[in-house]
């Protein structure tokens, strides 16, 4: 069997301010293997996005070690964590997160153009688009279109460097079900396709309930749960 894309072990996040100290995890291991889909539930404040952000190198554990084929993202050089973060992981957020400057394509395309170039980056986010239903709106500025448009754009950006992994904190947070519905729709058909692992932060069971995996973050430990339905 293929060795797993990444290892979580032993991972504990300390938060210091100047009040308060606060120990989030009890120490997480876990693994998410080539094509998994999970999806992570917990109250607010569980630290759900602070896990996201540690297995995609933006964050780092106070201990405990991620590794990522192989690799310890913990302990690799700076770097070779900003190739990890543009090459294997893609981002979506809540927030869609996209750039007021740029048109929709130019934004898709962005993180393709040191590698790819231009026109080949430009080609690339044009069929992306495509795929995510967003043809007629290659030109638009991300604040001519609704929330549901922007967060589809934000899916083709996140997929454009074909990631091994994509890290969703609450896609559809922002969105009316129908909306989000869509969103999601056109995400996992992509992942789908393309066979990118997900892991995916969600309050919705319904939403969760499109992953082959759902983990709860509850008194500071990761939990797998049955799914509702
Ligand atoms: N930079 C920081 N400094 C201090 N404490 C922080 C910092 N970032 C997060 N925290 C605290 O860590 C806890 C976990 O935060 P996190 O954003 O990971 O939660 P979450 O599970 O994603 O919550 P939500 O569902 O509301 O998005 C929270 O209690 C928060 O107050
Ligand atoms: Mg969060």
């Amino acid at each position: 069997m293929a060795a797993p894309l990444l290892c979580v072990h032993d991972v504990k996040r300390t938060y210091r301010t100047a009040h308060s100290e606060i120990d989030l995890f009890d120490g997480l291991s876990f693994e998410i293997e080539a094509g998994d889909k999970v999806a992570v539930m917990g109250a607010s404040g569980s630290g759900k996005s602070t896990l996201l952000h540690m297995l995609g190198g933006l964050d780092a554990p106070d201990s405990g070690d991620i590794v990522f084929k192989g690799t310890s993202i913990v302990e690799a050089s700076h770097r070779w964590r900003c190739q990890y973060r543009h090459q294997q992981i893609g981002f979506i957020f809540q927030g869609y997160h996209l750039l007021s400057e740029l048109t929709v394509v130019e934004n898709v395309a962005l993180p393709a153009q040191i590698m790819e170039g231009h026109g080949r980056s430009l080609r690339m986010a044009k069929e992306l688009l495509e795929a995510v239903g967003l043809e007629d709106r290659l030109q638009h500025r991300p604040q001519e279109l609704s929330g549901g448009e922007q967060q589809r754009a934000a899916v083709a950006r996140a997929l454009i460097n074909h990631p091994a992994i994509i890290l969703a904190d609450e896609p559809t947070g922002n969105l009316d079900e129908e909306t989000g519905d869509k969103v999601l729709h056109y995400l996992f058909q992509l992942i789908e396709l393309r066979g990118h692992s997900l892991v995916m932060v969600t309050h919705s069971p319904s939403v969760a309930d499109r992953c082959d995996k759902q983990w709860r973050l509850e008194k500071r430990v990761l939990k797998e749960v049955s799914r509702s339905r």
